[in-house]
């Protein structure tokens, strides 16, 4: 193999044009450096030949020729002329290359369908592909799959690597724009109303969604109503998370949830809002890095998941849900791309929160011997590696009460910003989430005996609180519809709850003990002090205000 590695090129992106994408700064450094096989995954294949031709049009690599193969046309050169059609038989067009006298950059269009080991020629081709590498990284030719999925042969795994054509950036989603306005320019039913910043805040919607995918949100949003102005925006977003839900492993989350509703955990929430404010401009040029994510780990039912929705809407990102056991679910191979196209999503959704509930759960397939022949390992690899190298706005949280079922990898530093424990709530954080639940329903905390209630719930979690309200108002609806929730209610549920601190209280007492130790807890509260308990945050709005009839 070649020396040059992908690190190389943030070292030559200066000598390369401005004007590259990402993508074409890679695969210049790869072409130069010799790889004799690329693979790019896309679903656009067009986009994708027009981008590598121009990634090759300039400089010193503009002597070495584009060609495309097609199963249908053979070998052609990029503007369709066949150069030899014997090459259109799959088995033929390698050892043609490989006798070819001129460098070039051979494009080979669906040529998964023939590495797959249900094909019939995948034995002769995976050789013949692998009999080139040494001639081809001497004779400045490369090949390129050029795929919509990633099913890479183990055999061809050291020899070939993967790149992913890049999303349009806002420059080309704004010609895709101009493009479509300029279509609909002599239709005098049509009427394009974009003012202002408006061309700019349509760019930002489409963003995410790859150039067809725009083009036809657009359509869709002339077509609709006959018009194309601001008021699209909301339609184009619509059309956005329906693309995002059909990958079926990402869920837009929308929640209600501030950190108003989430009692205690002060030191984290502190944590969380200096971070908040670092996504902006000024944040870079102060010189702070983009916040990366956050691990949560802890007690059941203490706020966890509570927390990574509320962040959402405090900092007014969208919360994109990442289903990990759902990358895993598909195929064995097709794993690695659902993981892939999922991280590029979010990335197209930036600035965003990608929220991993139950990490350890999701990977618990990745370890161990599942007979998957390590894809597991590396599609985590994939997680982790992207965590690492992401720099698009895109804040990881992730949560998980297995201590245990964590690989060491994922809490090395670098990959999450910070780890806190979420422990058990302390006596006035207790205070504060019976106030938060109260008002849930429509309680005024202060009608309550508080502190008695805070006393007899040491060792409760926050959901075990919540279920305790209401359960108290269910008993005291129980005694009739006009009977007053009062403390009665609420020692009574008390007193009869068995807390999972207690029913597993081996379990839980040696978690809390070595994962208080390990990581940043996330509340000053002491645990066990014997403190006042009053409820110091302003309690929250009920989130349902009653309607006021004036009659
Ligand atoms: N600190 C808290 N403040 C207010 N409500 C809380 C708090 N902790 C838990 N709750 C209540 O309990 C519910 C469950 O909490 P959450 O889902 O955040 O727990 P978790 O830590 O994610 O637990 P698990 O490990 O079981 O997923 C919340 O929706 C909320 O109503
Ligand atoms: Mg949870």
């Amino acid at each position: 193999m070649s020396s040059a590695t992908p690190q190389d090129a943030s070292a030559l992106r200066g000598t390369a044009s401005p004007a590259l994408t990402p993508f074409q700064e890679k695969l210049r450094i790869y072409v130069k450096a010799g790889y004799p096989i690329l693979y790019v995954v896309t679903a656009e294949e067009d986009r994708a030949i027009e981008s590598i031709a121009g990634a090759l049009a300039e400089g010193d690599l503009a002597r070495r020729k584009t060609y495309v193969w097609s199963v249908s046309r053979g070998l052609c050169t990029q503007d369709l002329k066949v150069v030899d059609r014997k090459t259109g038989d799959p088995t033929k067009v390698l050892p043609f290359l490989l006798e070819f006298g001129e460098p070039g950059v051979f494009i080979l269009e669906d040529f998964h369908f023939f590495l797959d080991e249900r094909s019939p020629q995948a034995p002769v081709i995976i050789r013949q592909l692998r009999d080139l590498v040494g001639p081809f990284k001497a004779s400045r030719k490369t090949v390129v799959i050029l795929s919509s999925v990633l099913k890479i042969p183990a055999e061809l795994e050291k020899d070939l690597t993967v790149l992913d054509l890049d999303l349009p950036n806002e420059e080309e989603l704004l010609h895709v724009l101009d493009d479509t306005i300029e279509q609909v320019s002599d239709n005098p039913r049509v009427e394009v109303n974009l003012e202002g910043d408006a061309r700019e805040r349509i760019v930002k919607a489409l963003s995410g969604l790859t150039r067809s995918e725009a083009e036809n949100a657009l359509a869709k949003a002339i077509v609709t109503n006959s018009r194309l102005d601001p008021q699209d925006i909301n339609l184009l977003l619509a059309e956005k998370e329906q693309i995002i839900r059909k990958s079926g492993m990402l869920e837009f989350y929308a929640t209600p949830e501030r950190f108003g509703s989430v009692g205690g955990l002060d030191e984290l929430k502190k944590w969380l809002r200096q971070r908040g404010k670092a996504f902006s401009e000024s944040a870079r040029t102060f010189g702070l890095p983009n916040p990366r994510g956050l691990l949560l780990v802890g007690v059941p039912g203490c706020g966890k998941s509570l927390t990574a929705k509320a962040v959402a809407a405090e900092w007014q990102m969208p919360l994109l849900k990442f289903d990990l056991g759902r990358v895993f679910a598909g195929l064995v191979g097709e794993s690695e791309e659902n993981m892939r196209r999922a991280v590029k999503m979010a990335e197209g959704v930036a600035p965003c929160i990608l929220w991993i509930d139950e990490i350890e759960k999701g990977l618990a397939g990745t370890r161990g011997n599942q007979g998957d022949s390590g894809v597991g390992a590396r599609v985590f690899g994939t997680l982790l590696t992207w965590m690492e190298e992401n720099t698009a706005q895109v804040f990881t949280i992730a949560t998980a009460n297995d201590i245990e079922g964590l690989p060491p990898e994922l809490l090395r530093k670098g990959r999450f910003d910070e780890i806190f424990f979420i422990d058990l709530p302390a006596a006035r954080e207790r205070a504060n989430i019976f106030a938060i639940h109260l008002a849930g329903h429509h309680r005024d905390y202060r009608e309550f005996d508080l502190s008695r209630h805070v006393a007899a719930t040491e060792g409760f979690s926050g959901a075990e609180i919540e279920q305790a309200v209401v359960s108290a108002l269910y008993m005291a609806f129980a005694e009739g519809e006009d009977t007053r929730l009062q403390d009665r209610h609420m020692e009574a549920v008390i007193a009869e709850t068995v807390p999972l601190s207690k029913s597993m209280g081996e379990k839980i007492t040696l978690m809390r003990q070595e994962a208080g130790e390990k990581w940043r807890r996330a509340t000053g509260e002491a645990i066990q002090a014997d403190v006042e308990t009053t409820v110091d945050e302003p309690p929250p709005v009920p989130r349902k205000p009653r309607r006021v009839f004036e009659v």
